[in-house]
C-alpha cells in the first residue's frame, strides 16, 4: 500500500472544505470517519445507532469502533495507494493502530483558534445531494440550491463546546506524537479559504516531492 496523508485539526478547522483539493492532487480517496459514521446513523445499523449517542453529545466515539471502521475501508481496491484521511486519528490508539496497517507520509494540522471555530461551526450548511460544504458568511451557496442546505445535528454552540473539549483533551496531544515522528506539517487555517487551500497544496507538494 502507498503512503497516506492525514487531515489534521479541530472541528471546523476546514479540514472537509480542503479535502477536495488534496484528492485532485493526489489522486488518493478521502477517508472521513465523521462521513462514515453519518451514513451509518442514515443506514440505521447497529454501529451507526451506537455512535449517535456519542455524536449528539460530541464526544469521540469508542477507538474499537473507529478503527474497525477503518481496517474494513482500506481493504477496499482503492486504498492500495494510500488514503486522505479526515478527521482520523483523533486519539493515540487509533494513531498507534493505524501505524500498525498503514503508512503515513505526512500530516497537515489546519490550526485554527478557539474562538473562530463556533462561528464556522454555527454557520455551516451542507448540500445533501453533493456533499458540499457551505457557511453562511464565508463561503454562502448558491441561491438556486439554498433551500435544499442543512445543518448538521452537532452543529450547536453547545455541541461544539464539547467537541473542543474533546479535541483538546484527546486529540490535540496527537500533534506532538506526529512531530516527534518528523510527519507533522502546520498551516495557519485562520485566514481566508482559498489562502488556507494555496498552503494545504504547499504542503502537499512539499510531500509529494520527498
Ligand atoms: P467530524 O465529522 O470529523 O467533525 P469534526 O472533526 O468535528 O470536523 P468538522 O467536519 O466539524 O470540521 P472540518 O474541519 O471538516 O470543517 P469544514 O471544512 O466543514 O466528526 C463528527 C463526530 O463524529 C465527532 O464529534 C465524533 O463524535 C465522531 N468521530 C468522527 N471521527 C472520529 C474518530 N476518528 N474518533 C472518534 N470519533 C469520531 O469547515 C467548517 C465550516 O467553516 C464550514 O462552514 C466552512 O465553509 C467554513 N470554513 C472552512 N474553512 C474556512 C476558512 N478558512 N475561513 C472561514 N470559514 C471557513
Amino acid at each position: 500500500m502507498g503512503g497516506s496523508i492525514v487531515l489534521f485539526g479541530p472541528p471546523g478547522a476546514g479540514k472537509g472544505t480542503q479535502a477536495g483539493r488534496i484528492v485532485d492532487l493526489t489522486g488518493k480517496p478521502q477517508v472521513s470517519t465523521g462521513d462514515m459514521l453519518r451514513a451509518a446513523v442514515k443506514a440505521d445499523t447497529k454501529m451507526g445507532a451506537e455512535a449517535k449517542v456519542y455524536m449528539d453529545a460530541g464526544l469521540l466515539v469508542p477507538d474499537s469502533v473507529i478503527i474497525g471502521l477503518i481496517e474494513e475501508r482500506l481493504t477496499q481496491s482503492d486504498a492500495i495507494n494510500g488514503v486522505l484521511f479526515d478527521g482520523f486519528p483523533r486519539t493515540i490508539p487509533q494513531a498507534e493502530s493505524l501505524a500498525k496497517i498503514a503508512v503515513v507520509e505526512s500530516v497537515i494540522s489546519i490550526e485554527v483558534p478557539d474562538d473562530a471555530i463556533v462561528e464556522r461551526i454555527v454557520g455551516r450548511r451542507m448540500d445533501p445531494e453533493t456533499g458540499d460544504i457551505y457557511h453562511i458568511t464565508f463561503n454562502p451557496a448558491p441561491s438556486e440550491i439554498e433551500s435544499r442546505l442543512i445543518q448538521r445535528k452537532d452543529d450547536t454552540e453547545e455541541t461544539v463546546r464539547a467537541r473542543l473539549e474533546a479535541y483538546h483533551s484527546q486529540t490535540a496531544p496527537l500533534a506532538a506524537w506526529y512531530s516527534e515522528r518528523g510527519l507533522l506539517l502546520s498551516i495557519d487555517g485562520n485566514q481566508p479559504i482559498d489562502s488556507v487551500g494555496d498552503a494545504v497544496e504547499g504542503a502537499v507538494r512539499a510531500t509529494m516531492s520527498n
